[in-house]
């Protein structure tokens, strides 16, 4: 029997055990780097699954962490209430988009995003219910059903599409994004009162590709969604707290959602939180003297002690340190970066926003699950870089505390990887 054979072992997420290769142990993180066991140093240029923003084990977070832990670590949420969720809510408010009042606690991006979903089809009363969800073709907005459901399809969702409900699609917006804003126009127009809201990643689709629109049109599919009487959700989980160069991509946009979902920078990276904004407007949807009018959600963790003081050290960190400097540090060695590969041979496009860059290469099958991913990834870590391809697509997102000469490293890597791609047989 193997060691990956072996029983009494994880099961990680998103790897093929009988192929991936035994994952290595990492034993401690500190700033942009993991020590692994075996010695070696690993740049996070991902950031941990785009969570991390300051550093591993940035000291004000862990002790805030730990000194909430000696005080409440956890509590029923239902019925009762504590200091680090009121503070938080009310924070988290202040610093949003204008209009989102009340801040309702999940775990993870994927609660977040249920939790939005609910909210906007049982917000309104019962005779008028739409009960039709807009979605952006390529989108990812996580694992659990509702999340899937409004994610495209593909190989993550394949053994569930029977499951799964139907949304309407739009097209991504390429170019000025004029196809996706007449798609949504017309669909609204031929089904009048059918689209209970649109949920988008503004600015970038993540797991799709990196893929990346202009805040134009994301002002106008707000405003056409504010036209038809339709729910903006903005999905920020990736996007949120400074990866796009503003505190959240809708920022950029001037746009205000009904409904904000957030989650992995939210904690500084720390801790699982998944939190949904709301405008006054969904909450009084649910706001009766009818116990039935209830939101009938809620999980163990809701609103996690030691999650929630993680968020406010990171929030105090971005109002007291130089975060936003940081991001543009990140954002000029990304520059450098890309202006070294931009027109390689091997190189088909290169983008950036904020501290997200992404390198597409040019591949003959660039899905998620071609071979030139694993190979890749294979070669990213033996020069000391963790990067995650997802297909043909290299993407960098580091935690802001990262240094040029990191950043450069992991161009270096990007770089010299062209060889790998052009010697295949
Ligand atoms: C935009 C977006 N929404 C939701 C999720 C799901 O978050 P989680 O993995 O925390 O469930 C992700 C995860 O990558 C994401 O990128």
């Amino acid at each position: 029997m193997t060691a990956e054979s072996r029983t009494g072992r994880p099961w990680h997420p998103y790897t093929q055990h009988a192929t991936a290769a035994p994952p290595p142990l990492v034993e401690s993180a500190r700033g942009s780097f993991l020590h692994l066991a075996d010695g070696r140093r690993i740049f996070d240029a991902i950031s941990s699954w785009w969570v991390n923003l300051h550093g591993h084990a940035e000291p004000r977070i862990a002790a805030a962490i730990s000194a909430q832990a000696r005080r409440l670590e956890q509590v029923i949420f239902a019925g009762f209430t504590h200091e680090p969720a009121e503070r938080l809510a009310s924070r988290l408010v202040a610093v949003a988009p204008k209009g989102l009042e009340r801040a309702f606690f999940s775990d993870d991006g994927s609660t977040a995003v249920e939790v939005a979903v609910k909210m906007a089809l049982a917000c309104r009363p019962a005779g008028e219910r739409r009960s039709v969800i807009a979605a952006l073709d390529c989108a990812y907005h996580g694992d659990t059903f509702g999340a899937m459901s409004v994610s495209a399809r593909g190989p993550f969702t394949a053994p569930y599409a029977r499951l799964l409900f139907d949304v309407e699609r739009l097209p991504f917006p390429e170019a000025d994004g004029g196809g996706t804003l007449e798609a949504f126009e017309r669909l609204l127009k031929d089904s009048p009162g059918r689209v209970a809201a649109l949920i988008v990643e503004p600015l970038v689709l993540g797991a799709g590709g990196m893929k990346m629109y202009g805040a134009a049109v994301l002002r106008g599919l707000r405003e056409l969604c504010r036209r038809h009487g339709v729910l903006f959700i903005a999905d920020e989980v990736m996007t949120g707290f400074g990866r796009t160069g503003t505190l959240f991509a809708c920022d950029q946009a001037g746009v205000s959602p009904d409904i904000m979902c957030l989650s992995k920078g939210v904690t500084g990276g720390f801790l699982p939180l998944g939190v949904t904004l709301a405008s006054a407007e969904v909450f009084a949807g649910f706001h009766s003297l009818d116990r039935g009018r209830a939101f009938f959600h809620g999980h163990s963790y809701t609103a996690n002690p030691l999650a929630c003081a993680a968020a406010l050290a990171n929030l105090d960190i971005f109002e007291q340190e130089p975060v936003f400097e940081r991001i543009a540090a990140v954002a000029r060695a990304h520059e450098s970066g890309l202006k070294r590969l931009a027109g390689r041979p091997g190189i088909a496009a290169a983008r950036r926003l904020g501290t997200i860059a992404a390198v597409e290469f040019d591949a003959r099958d660039s899905g998620y699950l071609s071979d030139v991913g694993p190979r890749l990834y294979d070669f990213y870590l033996s020069r000391g870089v963790l990067l995650r391809p997802l297909g043909n697509v290299v993407y960098l997102m580091p935690p802001y505390c990262s240094t040029a000469e990191d950043i450069a490293a992991a161009y270096d890597a990007v770089e010299d990887s062209r060889a790998l791609l052009a010697a295949r047989p």
